[in-house]
């Protein structure tokens, strides 16, 4: 692979990488409870984040590039999947590493960005409604707000896993 190709390459895996997992550990650990914390007012900024700001389109973005661009790195590294590199203590690890990434990616496609739409859809249909929610509009944003929670902690521990792989696999002993 041409040295540039290469760089290119870890620039955007490493700084869209960070950048993305950053926010979803931000989402999972801060945002999603001043959410739940705010009511009507947390719903507003849902849907202000996920219907103006489109936030889970950046975040599957960012996921796309991280993981194709990981996996890129991953062939140049192993010269080809050459099983030599692979049962290698880096090799070993910097796979486990991108399979936790690449388990995150599909739980975010599978529900997290689905659920986020559905909440900002929700909660924009609220706003339009002028007066309090209805009682079955309550119960679905709780719904959609617990389902949330559970899939963004799962994504946060699977993400500080991958993290961790990726920064130690360099130096893991044969
Ligand atoms: C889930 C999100 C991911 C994050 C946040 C992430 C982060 C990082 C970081 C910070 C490095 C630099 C480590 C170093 O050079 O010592 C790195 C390198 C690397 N990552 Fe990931 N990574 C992710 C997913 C993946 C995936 C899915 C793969 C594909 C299997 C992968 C494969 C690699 C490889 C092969 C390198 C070494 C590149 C080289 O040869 O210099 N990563 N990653």
């Amino acid at each position: 692979m041409p040295p540039y190709v290469f760089l290119l390459l870890r620039f955007i895996h490493i700084v869209i990488g960070v950048a993305w997992a950053g926010s979803v550990i931000f989402i999972a650990m801060f945002l999603l409870p001043a959410i739940k914390a705010t009511g009507p007012n947390g719903g507003a900024v849902m849907s202000y984040l996920t219907q103006v700001k489109r936030m889970p389109s950046y975040l599957m973005g960012g996921v796309i590039l991280t993981i194709l661009s990981g996996l890129a790195l991953f062939w140049n590294a192993s010269a080809g999947f050459s099983t030599q590199w692979m049962s290698s203590g880096p090799g070993k690890t910097f796979a486990f590493g991108g399979a936790m990434g690449i388990i995150v990616a599909i739980l975010g496609g599978a529900v997290n960005a689905p659920t986020a739409k559905r909440m900002g859809e929700l909660g924009a249909e609220i706003a339009a409604g002028g007066g309090p929610p209805s009682a079955a509009q309550v119960a679905e944003m709780q719904r959609l707000q617990q389902r949330m929670t559970t899939a963004m902690r799962a994504a946060s521990v699977l993400l500080l896993l991958a993290l961790t792989a990726m920064a130690v696999a360099r130096y893991v002993p044969s």
